[in-house]
């Protein structure tokens, strides 16, 4: 039984294999292929904040499987009030073939995992964001880019998605480079992983250093869902981390610029740069579907030959 909690539950080979069950079923999905592997399948979405991506993509992604979802918002099923986590994991259990939650903490996820007989996938926790990770690292490789000689750069805050995105670049031996304001880096328990990976990370508070030179500049809001009360604060102090187009030019002349979105827009990357030639955050975008369904696929068993 395997779950799907972080980046760094994948190895080199892992990612790579899924990066390929993606290639193939986009490929097969855009040539018109329909087959069902999930067919009979239930997929049980928990969303205790906001999604339109994550929620979409896997709904949409089960469905194209030929399985289906059931939709609980944090409200309706009140983990950890109305009932515990490893009740709730059990019992549903009991109806559905895998879980993909969104969680404020962490330890939600870990919980509904240990707790669950199916496989339970982290679809973003305060902590990591590993199916966005592996959406992003899937779309540089389908465009043929070599991860292990690129270079990643990273300006904002050290958060959820920077974490995921950090751990799997050192599995995939990606050279990364953070700028964050002093105070806002990636936690120190995810940069001593990295390291224990092989991971080639530096951490710095200069924005433009860390840019320069990148093959890709990647970007997320400065104020994530659940530090709302933070806003003001943040915007101060991420001031001078913004995407603009001043620090894309300090990177090579074919920089790929990444976000995860949603964005704020005129915070932490202007419009001239989202809309503008080098952002691929529609692929990412795209993308969240195909390697989702790899995922879905691979952990509850189908078989690519189905699909
Ligand atoms: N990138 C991402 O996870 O988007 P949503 O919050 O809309 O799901
Ligand atoms: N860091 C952001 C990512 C949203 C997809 C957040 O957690 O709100």
């Amino acid at each position: 039984m395997s779950h799907f909690l972080s980046a760094a539950d994948l190895s080199r080979e892992r990612a790579e294999h899924l990066f390929r069950v993606a290639a193939a079923l986009k490929q097969g999905w855009k040539a018109g292929r329909r087959g069902a592997p999930l067919s009979g399948r239930t997929l049980a979405l928990i969303f205790e904040k906001p999604s339109l991506r994550t929620r979409v993509t896997f709904e949409v992604g089960i469905v194209q499987l030929g399985g289906r979802a059931v939709h609980l918002s944090g409200s309706e099923i009140g983990l950890g009030t109305r009932e515990s986590v490893p009740d709730a994991a059990r019992n549903l259990s009991l109806w559905v073939d895998g879980i993909a939650a969104r969680v404020y903490s962490h330890e939600t996820v870990e919980g509904l995992a240990r707790h669950a007989t199916v496989p339970v996938i982290n679809a973003l926790s305060d902590f990591e964001h590993p199916c966005q990770a592996l959406a992003d690292f899937f779309t540089l490789w389908e465009r043929g880019i070599d991860l292990g000689a690129m270079r990643l750069c990273w300006v904002g805050d050290g958060n959820n998605v920077c974490h995921s995105l950090i751990l799997l670049g050192a599995l995939l031996g990606t050279t990364i480079v953070v700028a964050t304001p002093p105070g806002y880096e990636p936690e120190a328990r995810v940069q001593q992983t990295v390291h224990k990976l092989g991971g080639r990370l530096t951490v710095t508070h200069d924005a433009r250093e860390a840019a320069t030179g990148a093959d890709v500049i990647y970007t997320d809001v400065w104020t994530s869902m659940g530090q709302e009360s933070e806003r003001e604060r943040r915007l101060e102090a991420f001031s001078r981390y913004q995407v603009n187009e001043t620090l894309v030019a300090f990177a090579r002349p074919s920089v790929l610029v990444m976000h995860c979105l949603p964005a704020h827009r005129g915070e932490e990357i202007t419009d001239g740069v989202l809309d503008g030639p080098h952002s691929i955050a529609l692929d990412q975008a795209e993308n969240r579907l195909h390697a989702q369904k790899a995922v879905i696929l691979d952990l509850l068993g189908g078989s690519l030959d189905d699909a």
